[in-house]
């Protein structure tokens, strides 16, 4: 059983708290910090949380607590999370880590200086749908994995200091990039490093200084592409999608939109649909159990096992740290309209992927470019030879 320190009790920090208290679950918050008492104290009393404070600093040095949760706004998370390294407690911070990468190395550095537990919330990868999908491609039912594609849109975020580009560090990108980054990542091996970025961004329809949409394209080492679409101006509630693509298989994922469980009502509802649902009326996408969805239970099961038992959880500060340094290279390209390299003060995977020697070979002048089964029932390969560079079909050629 752990006892953890929240820092914040807002939309996150009230997911976490559900996710960790609800389902007659052992582990417990034994403090809670926000701003406001009355916003502690409301949390508190739906969860019986012992104790509240308005002082970070008190919840984070609260003497039952062993974990910090930090899930205050992202211009917070360094301070909260140098504190609570210095404080020597384990940490675990939700996304992004850092505003940008500097602050998310910092951050790395304090946490491995004090030698201290530290966990990276990136829940989207822990959905139990996500998990067997990582499952099936780790197993290589997909083979070598080319491309994978994530989005997150919705008609913009709840709290006004996302708006603010100071205050959040971006706009779309650092909100939801950061997540889909980190889901590709997963899927092509989080061995692999990324190489460089591509990305479009505009702010598209709000008053503000940040994108609202952008489209980004992450090259790996080994071919591999990632590609993230993020928006704060899609219209219809939270999409939120995966696909992955290789040379052996594809997946599609589907996490919010059609989840299973659609229903018409002309009465409509008054009480909350689910996350950024846009209406209560009409066709409506509720969601059986969000916290599950979301990732967030089986997210802290991995992060508070890793920690009693003293392993390393699925995703780390370095992992946050990575994610946030292929966001820069994001922002660069906006304005350069290059593809922007990523800079890693320090690579910790794989130093380079050998060459693609996936490719079949026919025999030793002829390489297979395809096959397939055509409407007569005959199998057509076509085959390209490598001393002339001929592409020619061969037709009905046994396996
Ligand atoms: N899927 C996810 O993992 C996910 C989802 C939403 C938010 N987040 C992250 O969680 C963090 C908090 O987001 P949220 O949606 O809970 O925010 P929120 O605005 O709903 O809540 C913020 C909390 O921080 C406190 N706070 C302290 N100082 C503050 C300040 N100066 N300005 C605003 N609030 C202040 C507030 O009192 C409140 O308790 C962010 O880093 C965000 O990126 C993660």
């Amino acid at each position: 059983m752990v006892k953890m320190a929240l820092l914040g009790c807002g939309l996150i920090g009230q997911f976490y708290t559900r996710a960790l208290m609800g389902n007659r679950r052992r582990d417990s918050i034994c403090i809670a910090y926000s701003r406001t008492q009355a916003r502690a104290d409301a949390l508190a009393a739906q969860w019986n949380i012992p104790r509240t404070t308005t002082s970070m600093i008190e919840a984070i040095h609260d003497s039952e607590a062993e974990l910090v949760v930090v899930a205050v706004p992202n211009h917070m998370h360094e301070e909260a999370v140098l504190a609570a390294a210095a404080a020597s407690k384990g940490i675990l911070c939700t996304k992004p880590l850092g505003r940008n990468s500097a602050e998310a190395w910092r951050m790395l550095q304090a946490v491995e200086k004090a030698g201290v537990f530290h966990g990276y919330l990136e829940d989207l990868v822990y959905p139990p749908k996500t998990l067997k999908a990582l499952e099936t491609v780790q197993a290589g039912a997909l083979g070598k994995i080319l491309w994978v594609r994530s989005r997150e849109t919705h008609p913009g975020p709840h709290s006004a200091w996302f708006w603010e580009r100071e205050l959040a560090g971006g706009g779309a990108i650092v909100d939801m990039g950061c997540h889909c980054i980190e889901i590709a990542r997963n899927f092509i091996s989080k061995r692999v490093r990324p190489v460089e970025v591509v990305c479009w961004g505009a702010t598209q329809v709000h008053p503000i200084d940040s994108e609202d949409h952008a489209v980004g394209l992450v090259r790996y080492e080994n071919g591999a592409l990632g590609q993230f679409e993020v928006s704060w101006s899609f219209r219809g509630g939270m999409d939120l999608r995966d696909e992955i693509s290789g040379t052996e298989g594809t997946i599609w994922l589907n996490h919010w939109l059609r989840t299973g469980i659609e229903v018409f009502t002309a009465a409509g509802s008054s009480k909350y649909v689910s996350e950024k649902s846009e209406s209560s009326t009409g066709w409506l996408f509720p969601v059986g159990d969000e916290a599950s969805a979301l990732g967030y239970t089986e997210m802290f099961d991995d992060m508070l096992t890793a920690y009693e038992t003293g392993s390393t959880p699925r995703e780390t500060f370095y992992d946050g740290y990575v994610v946030n340094a292929i966001v820069d290279a994001a922002y660069r390209s906006i304005p350069s309209k290059r593809w922007e390299p990523v800079q890693l003060q320090q690579w910790r995977g794989d130093d380079q992927t050998s060459a693609d020697a996936s490719q079949e070979l026919i025999d030793k002048k002829e390489e297979i470019i395809k096959k397939e089964v055509l409407p007569d029932g005959t199998t057509r390969w076509i085959v390209r030879n490598r001393e002339t560079g001929e592409i020619k079909n061969v037709a009905a050629r046994s396996d």
